[in-house]
């Protein structure tokens, strides 16, 4: 049977390579993102259109891929895990969901068994930036919008796919995976919001670990340094800087990343492979938090 994920934030930036990225490796994948702006916010959001060119891409590298993209058809425990790529309905599908509506996302979860039988993986990639004041001159709308979305969205996601995650046969190989930033550990100042709200999708994630002790399903973070997506750029603009390039210089690798640098490593946490890490918060940062 062909793994599914559900991957939040996939009309562009990183979630877009992640889905690209696990459709390749043979994923059925559930691409979900809100495809319209934020009221709250003043930076433009992705589209509908967005969204729908990344499944109609992520879906033709899922037919392209050679059949052995698939994962193995045998958990570490050897046990089967089911029979071959699915042969028609949708590889990739796209669903419009906001991360703070529990209902949009238990559908979007409901969605994903129905159509391919089952969980394996949900991503919480989703994310706003804002601030570029101190925190108590930020406008309120703003500071929920930043912890609702960017930790509220998570623990939502949590909450509907873990169970579905837990619906899969043992053994299982279940993965719950969110996004952080290096900002859950360093003081960014005019960013408290952000800071806090990826500090707690880090605590998250160790809690979850624990708490799925012993299940076959576990739960990782990566914390990304400054990549090249829009929210780097709105981070540029909230710092009056004149571009996101400006941040090369403060990684050691001393450049952007690209996306698909981060979601290779999402990629790789979200396969067999990374079976013996849970709670792991992983720096993929070009060194941004030495
Ligand atoms: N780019 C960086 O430098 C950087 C660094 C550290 C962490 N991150 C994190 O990486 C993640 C991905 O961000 P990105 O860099 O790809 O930015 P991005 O702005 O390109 O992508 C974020 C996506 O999330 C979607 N989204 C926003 N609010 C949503 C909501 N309420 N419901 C559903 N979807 C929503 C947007 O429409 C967009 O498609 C975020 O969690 C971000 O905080 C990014």
């Amino acid at each position: 049977m062909t793994q599914v994920a559900l991957v939040t934030g996939a009309a562009r930036g990183i979630g877009a390579a992640t889905v690209r990225g696990l459709a390749a490796a043979g994923w059925h994948v559930l691409a979900v993102d809100r495809c319209a702006d934020d009221p709250d916010l003043p930076y433009p959001l992705a589209t509908r259109a967005d969204l729908d060119r990344v499944a109609a891409e992520a879906s033709a590298v899922f037919r392209a891929a050679p059949a052995s993209a698939t994962p193995p058809a045998t958990t570490a425990a050897g046990a089967p895990r089911g029979g071959d790529r699915t042969p028609d309905g949708p590889a990739v599908l796209a669903v419009a969901a906001d991360v703070r509506d529990p209902d949009a996302m238990a559908a979007a979860v409901a969605h994903a068994e129905l159509l391919w039988g089952g969980l394996d993986a949900a991503l919480a990639v989703a994310g706003v930036i804002a601030g570029g004041v101190p925190l108590w001159e930020m406008p309120a709308a703003q500071q929920q919008a930043v912890i609702d979305i960017d930790l509220g969205g998570v623990l939502t996601l949590a909450r509907v796919a873990i169970p579905a995650l837990l619906r899969r046969p043992e053994p299982r190989q279940g993965r719950f995976l969110a996004v952080a930033s290096a900002a859950a550990t360093r003081g960014l100042p005019m960013l408290a919001a952000y800071c806090a709200a990826k500090a707690g999708v880090a605590g998250l994630t160790r809690a979850l670990a624990v708490e799925l002790r012993g299940t076959g399903v576990t739960a990782n973070a990566v914390s990304p340094g400054s990549t090249d997506t829009p929210i780097l750029a709105e981070s540029a603009r909230l710092y009056g800087l004149a571009s996101a390039q400006d941040f090369a210089s403060q990684q050691p690798l001393d450049r952007l990343l690209r996306p698909e640098e981060v979601a290779a490593a999402l990629i790789w946490l979200a396969s067999e492979a990374s079976s013996a890490m849970t709670g792991a918060v992983v720096p993929v940062d070009g060194g941004l938090a030495l």
